[in-house]
Order: structure tokens, then C-alpha cells, then sequence
């Protein structure tokens, strides 16, 4: 039996330092799975909050003995020791950091995003990564869309096969899915709200998710991806919130939001009167780009799927007459922090 010669040194794969920006609930998430998974070609050598840093660059020990942690300013600026072919993943939702994205692919390092408002920010900030990510320089964004749903991929996949997307239409918050699903106006939704913080199903200040905001910049990072050079200013929102719970503090917050239980539970009273159901929708098509409270039938694609489930319809040159439809889990650190990790793993090849 013949003995396989080792490879030489320039054949040996590159180990890819990797640097964590954002420790909350998504990045420790992922800290976890890192550790659980022990790839030999990743090296997490530095990890990172809005104020603090823990560096190693010969690895942060994976049973999370890590040295002291050092102040940081919350800039995007690595150590020396990345370099180009390390990975950079932003478990963050700043907008400093967002900024970097292009930076760090011009130093030649590899980008993972979570945070929406890289590809989801300024159009030309979303043309420069598009440029940037080549040459074996990887952007990955599976995190940014459906956590991990492969609906960013469909799009890109269709689009390099010759299609045209003609419309995208979703259910693209898991918070919003969760509030709507079997809400019929008979609880306050003041309540649903407050449930769906206190269970960690909406952001700790719902207005993130009830304000459309975050549903917008995925719509954006949508749009673009199929192809349409779409600005913010493009997207017509139907927010949720009143001025007087835009501008309530916290504390206020509960009370202020109390506001929607009547307009809100008449709505959906009469919803189900006449056999529908609430959603809020997120559309794309030669209308335009919008967003807003939809009442549909309880067997349209986009309103079935239980809890915080995400549903995309697309539709494009091959599916003219019925959509591609995705649906799955669209919400919650563990699948954000997978999607994260499958896009580090991309970068290994
Ligand atoms: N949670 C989900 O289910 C989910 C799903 C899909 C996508 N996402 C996206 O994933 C991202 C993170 O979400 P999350 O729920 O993990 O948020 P989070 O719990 O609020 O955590 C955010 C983390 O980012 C850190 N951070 C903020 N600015 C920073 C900076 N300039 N440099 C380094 N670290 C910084 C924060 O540090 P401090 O604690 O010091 O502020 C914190 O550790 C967001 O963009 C979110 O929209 C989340």
C-alpha cells in the first residue's frame, strides 16, 4: 500500500483568523457554535462590544478562558495581525461598523454581516461592496435576510441563470409574523407587543421592529440583489407607531403603546369578519417598493406559516405564472448565528 506524500507547505490550507464584532444575543450565539464546532481553519483571535475587546492572536481558548479585556472605541480597525484572507463577522446593527464593510475589503479580508445596513445603507455603499467582492474577497449576507433563509441565495441563483426577477413579495419580520399570527383583535395588542419582548421574540424596544425600519432595509438588500438600484427614499412605509409612541421614553413606552389596541383590534376584527387574516407585507414589483398591514386570504403564500416564520414569493422569468416560495424559522439568534457561520465556511471553500 502506497503512502499519500503530505502536502507541501503552499498547499496547506490557510487558517483564517477571525474577528467577532457584537457580543448580544446573535454574536454569543455564535461564539457558541464556533466553540461547539472547533473547525481547524478557523482562529477566533479577537471578539468584541461597543466598549470592549478580548484579542489573542494565536486564538481566544475555545473553553472561553480569555485574557483581560482591553477598552475599545467601537471603530472597526483591526490588529496587525488580520490579514488579508482573515474574515471580519459584524453581529452588530451600527452604523460605524456598517461603514467599515467596504474598508475591510479593500484591505483584502473577507466580510460576514448580520448588520443589515451594509448592503441595506446607502445604494453606493451597496455598489462599492458589489465591486469589492471579488477576486476571492467573499461578502457574505445570508445572516441579513430571513437569518439564513436561502432567499438572498434564490434571487442571486435565478438572476446568474438569465432571469429577470419581476416581483418579490414577504412576510420578512419574524416579529411581525409572530405579533400577526392568530391575532384577531380579541387581546390588546399592547399586550402582544409587551409578550413578544418579555419572550424575546421582539427587539428589547419594539418600535425597531413595529416602526418597519428593519423590515425596509431588507427589502433594500432584496431589491438590490435582484437588481433594481432601489434608494430608502424609494420605499413607501406604513408604519405602526403614532408620533406620541415614536417619541414615548421607555417608561412611557407600555402605556403609549396602548394607543394601537383599539384602531389596531378593530382592523383585525374586521379582518376576520370577512374570512382574512393581518400581515405585515413587504413588496417589490413595477409599483414600486412598499410596506405596510395587509389583509389577506388565509391561503395566500404569504400569509400561511406559524409563529415567527418568514414567507418570500419570487417571481421571475422561469416562475412567471406561480412564484418560488421559501418559507422557515426567519428569527432568533441560533439559525442567525448558523447563517453566520455557513458564510465563514464559504470562505474556506
Ligand atoms: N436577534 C435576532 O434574532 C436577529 C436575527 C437576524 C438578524 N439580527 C441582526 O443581528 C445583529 C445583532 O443582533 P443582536 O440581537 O445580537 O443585537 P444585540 O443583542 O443588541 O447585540 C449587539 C452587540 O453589538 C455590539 N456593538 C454595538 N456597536 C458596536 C461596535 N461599534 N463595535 C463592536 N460591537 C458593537 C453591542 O455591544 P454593547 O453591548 O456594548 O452595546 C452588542 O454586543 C443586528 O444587526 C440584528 O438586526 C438579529
Amino acid at each position: 500500500m502506497s503512502v499519500l506524500p503530505l502536502p507541501r507547505p503552499e498547499q496547506q490550507p490557510q487558517v483564517r483568523r477571525v474577528a467577532l464584532l457584537g457580543v448580544g444575543t446573535v454574536g454569543r450565539a455564535l461564539l457558541e457554535r464556533l466553540q461547539a464546532l472547533q473547525h481547524p481553519r478557523l482562529q477566533l483571535c479577537l471578539a468584541a462590544s461597543s466598549r470592549q475587546r478580548w484579542l489573542d492572536a494565536e486564538g481566544l481558548a475555545n473553553s472561553g478562558a480569555w485574557p483581560d479585556a482591553e477598552a475599545h472605541d467601537g471603530s472597526g480597525a483591526l490588529p496587525d495581525a488580520f490579514r488579508p484572507g482573515d474574515i471580519a463577522v459584524d453581529a452588530t446593527a451600527s452604523a460605524e461598523l456598517a461603514a467599515w464593510h467596504p474598508r475591510w475589503l479593500r484591505q483584502g479580508l473577507n466580510v460576514v454581516s448580520a448588520n443589515k445596513l451594509g448592503l441595506g445603507g446607502p445604494l453606493l455603499r451597496q455598489h462599492e461592496i458589489r465591486l469589492l467582492a471579488t477576486d476571492g474577497r467573499h461578502y457574505g449576507d445570508a445572516a441579513t435576510v430571513g437569518a439564513g433563509l436561502p432567499v438572498l441565495r434564490a434571487v442571486r441563483e435565478l438572476r446568474a441563470g438569465g432571469d429577470r426577477i419581476g416581483a418579490i413579495v414577504g412576510v420578512l419580520s419574524g416579529t411581525l409574523a409572530w405579533l400577526f399570527d392568530g391575532y384577531d383583535g380579541s387581546e390588546p395588542f399592547s399586550q402582544r407587543v409587551l409578550s413578544a419582548v418579555a419572550q424575546g421574540y421582539a427587539e428589547p424596544d419594539p418600535r425597531v421592529d413595529l416602526s418597519g425600519e428593519d423590515v425596509k432595509r431588507k427589502l433594500l438588500i432584496l431589491a438590490r440583489t435582484a437588481g433594481y438600484a432601489l434608494e430608502d427614499a424609494e420605499v413607501r412605509v406604513d408604519s405602526l407607531l403614532t408620533p406620541a409612541i415614536e417619541s414615548a421614553s421607555a417608561q412611557q413606552l407600555a402605556q403609549a403603546l396602548a394607543a394601537l389596541d383599539g384602531p389596531l383590534g378593530e382592523r383585525a376584527a374586521r379582518t376576520a369578519r370577512d374570512g382574512k387574516v393581518l400581515r405585515y407585507v413587504a413588496r417589490l414589483d413595477a409599483a414600486g417598493a412598499r410596506l405596510g398591514l395587509e389583509a389577506l386570504a388565509p391561503d395566500d403564500p404569504i400569509a400561511v406559516g406559524r409563529g415567527c416564520d418568514n414567507r418570500v414569493a419570487i417571481w421571475s422569468t422561469r416562475y412567471r405564472d406561480r412564484p418560488l416560495q421559501i418559507q422557515g424559522p426567519g428569527a432568533g439568534a441560533e439559525v442567525t448565528a448558523a447563517a453566520l457561520l455557513d458564510d465563514q465556511l464559504r470562505v474556506l471553500g
